[in-house]
């Protein structure tokens, strides 16, 4: 198979590509039309099929040969267990939690919320949902309670499932208090919450609402799967935009399952009943991707991973899970190799295991830096495949396709458009950039299977935000450019979207937090250079007139609230008190600007400033905390 062929038949005839692929999943009823394109710019794969996606995950390996394989590998140096679940296990345990959670009242279109730690039950939670033709929407564990309730109020879920507590190397998260005050803010309330009891902290459950995992499945019969429309949601992620409203990205189940499957054996080059390992949570859309759906659809073994890259014990973690499980393929940000590079850079512990069938790490949710990459080609001796891809579309925009053609990698660079997507780099009037330029990615309508068909409740948002900027293209948010080969480069973004340890967050929503405490007057918040965690968040906050409180005191205080608004996550630890923000003529305070000087990049004084001297001061503060260190 060669690149270009493949990617070129996907463009110019996507209904007999993704048709063709629609054949690795079984359906209860064919579609009527592969691609519906009746409704522009929205569009609809698979339109009148049915399926069930957890039919397709789990119980058709069962049936044909798989049930002694392993499904999930548990391992969890954070807690010392490991647990092996075979896929007929895999389905007893989901038909009677999908049993359990029908009881509950939960049906096809109801939504669950999930909130659980990297445990093998928040996997037989999300999958029950998919058997039901209920919606799940996995609320990862580093959100505050506020971020919880801007959820719930979303979504309105009827049944909220939740562990009772996480395990950080260093703390205890306390789940159940979380979602409790969660369910205080938020105005709607779940009539009910299952909670997994942890021995390492159960909650207090509340009469009448609350009960445990064992409590509602007691006396539950297992469930069969439910046929539900291939355009129906399978679930919805929420994801940072760019006001403090996250944005609910809807997954169908259709053109979701169809492109999971293919991007297995063709993205990643994996086979079936191969152990494929995507370290991230569930939280995130790669583990709602490569944790849980992709390697299940495609009848691998797939490893949840309760611990960290370092620290859990040593920086030879990841190797050993490599060792232990035979992991043919791995899947993880470039930040937790830039965790492990600094705490053992000759990779030492690295000799302590035989990594026989590893083949290759791809790495993705931020920008690669090429020493990481370089670094890890070096000590693995595989190839290392930077590919890039959002929450919004559920699977890589470009990608170096192992299953296709091996490209020659370009550090720096994730490669081509993977097949499907017609990256287009465009300028503010629609015109298409020359190679090396620099512009707005665009994916020219219509997006391949599996990315977002709208936003939940909000399709006027949906269009508004991604289809408006130019007719017939889907605005990414990324800026960047291709090369003279079509290697594209993903250079930065256009919003105010900065990325932490790969997880993304809003600076506009930490502004909102921010400029909530009682004694600020206004604020900006940027997004500067990190060596482990690519970026890190930093607050400028001027005080209101007549404030004379202590700056270590306040600064304080705007570390914790950020930290109680949007959640340890975010790594909020820098903060400047100024006296004015550097502002153009018409009132936009000057971010990108003031990002530059603090990473001691080239920059030109904004012609519509509106005093210049500002910028001095803005430097003088940054460089207290070691930032701006040029001039
Ligand atoms: N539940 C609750 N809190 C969590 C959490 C979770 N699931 N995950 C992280 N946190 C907390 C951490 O405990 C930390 O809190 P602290 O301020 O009290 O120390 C905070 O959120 C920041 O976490 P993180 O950015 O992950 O930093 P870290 O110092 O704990 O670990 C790395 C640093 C590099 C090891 C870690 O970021 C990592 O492994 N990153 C991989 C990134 C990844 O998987 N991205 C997903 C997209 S592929
Ligand atoms: P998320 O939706 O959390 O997956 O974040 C998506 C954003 O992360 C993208 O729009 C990019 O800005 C960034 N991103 C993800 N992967 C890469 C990559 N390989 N290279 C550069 N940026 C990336």
């Amino acid at each position: 198979m060669h690149y270009d062929e493949v990617y070129a038949r996907s463009l110019n005839d996507p209904e007999g590509f993704w048709g063709e692929a629609a054949q690795a999943i079984d359906w209860y009823k064919p579609w009527d039309r592969v691609l519906d394109d009746s409704n522009k710019p929205l569009y609809r794969w698979f339109a009148g099929g049915e399926l069930n996606t957890c039919y397709n995950a789990v119980d058709r390996h069962v049936e044909r040969g798989r049930a002694e394989q392993a499904a999930i590998i548990y391992d969890s140096p954070v807690t010392g267990t490991k647990e092996r679940i075979t896929y007929r296990e895999l389905r007893d345990r989901v038909a009677l939690f999908a049993g359990a959670l029908a009881r509950l009242g939960v049906g096809k279109g109801d939504r669950v919320i999930i909130y659980m730690p990297m445990v093998p039950q928040a996997l037989v939670a999300m999958l029950a949902c998919a058997r039901l033709g209920a919606i799940h929407s996995v609320v990862f564990g580093g959100f505050s309670s506020r971020e919880l309730a801007t959820r719930i109020d979303d979504a309105k879920p009827k049944v909220i499932v939740a562990g009772s507590c996480g395990i950080e190397p260093t703390r205890v998260v306390h789940y159940k208090p979380l979602l409790d005050k969660a369910i205080e803010l938020s105005a709607h309330k779940p009539e009910r919450c299952v909670i997994l009891q942890r021995p390492q902290e159960p909650g207090t459950l509340v009469a009448g609402r609350d009960l445990s995992w064992e409590e509602a499945e007691a006396g539950a019969t297992p469930h069969d799967c439910v046929p539900v429309a291939a355009t129906d949601p399978l679930y919805i992620l929420y994801t940072s935009g760019t006001t403090g409203k996250p944005k609910g990205v809807v997954r169908d189940n259709g053109g979701h399952a169809v492109a999971m499957q293919w991007s297995m054996q063709h993205v990643y080059g994996v086979e079936p009943g191969e152990v494929y390992w995507a370290a991230s949570d569930v939280g995130w859309v790669v583990g709602h991707s490569y944790i849980v759906y992709a390697p299940l659809l495609h009848g691998c073994t797939t490893i949840v991973y309760e611990g960290k890259p370092v620290g859990t014990p040593d920086p030879g973690a990841f190797w050993r899970v490599i060792s232990e499980y035979d992991v043919g393929v791995m899947f993880t940000a470039p930040t937790a190799f830039r965790a492990i590079k600094r705490e053992d850079p000759k990779a030492e512990h690295l000799k302590r295991y035989d990594l026989k069938n590893f083949r290759a790490l791809f790495l993705a949710g931020e920008r690669c830096d090429p020493d990481t990459l370089m670094w890890a080609e070096n000590v693995l001796k595989v190839p290392v495949i930077d590919h890039w891809w959002q929450t919004e579309t559920g699977w890589a925009i470009a990608a170096n396709c192992l299953g296709i053609e091996q490209l020659p990698v370009k550090p720096g660079s994730p490669t081509r458009p993977a097949p499907g997507f017609d990256v287009r780099i465009l300028d503010e009037y629609g015109g298409e950039m020359g190679a090396g330029e620099t512009g707005r990615i665009m994916i020219r309508l219509p997006l391949p299977p599996s990315c977002l068909p709208t936003l939940w409740g909000d399709e006027e948002r949906f269009i508004r935000s991604y289809l408006s900027t130019h007719e017939g293209y889907y605005l990414t948010g990324d800026a960047g450019y291709k090369d003279e080969d079509g290697y594209v480069f993903i250079m930065s973004r256009i919003d105010d979207i900065i990325n932490v340890a790969g997880h993304r967050l809003s600076t506009g929503s930490i502004e909102e937090v921010l400029a909530s405490h009682p004694d600020v007057a206004e604020c900006a918040a940027i997004g500067v250079h990190d060596e482990l965690k690519g970026e890190l968040p930093l607050g400028l906050v001027v005080l209101k007139a007549g404030v004379d409180k202590d700056h270590d005191t306040l600064r304080r205080e705007l570390i914790e609230r950020v930290r109680d608004g949007i959640g340890p996550v975010a790594a909020f630890k820098l903060v400047v008190i100024v006296d004015r923000l550097p502002k153009t003529r018409s009132g936009k305070i000057l971010r990108g600007t003031m990002k530059k000087i603090a990473d001691n990049q080239e920059w030109t004084m904004p012609a519509t400033i509106d005093d210049p001297a500002i910028l001095d001061e803005i430097r003088a503060a940054l460089q207290t905390l070691g930032y701006a260190r040029n001039g």
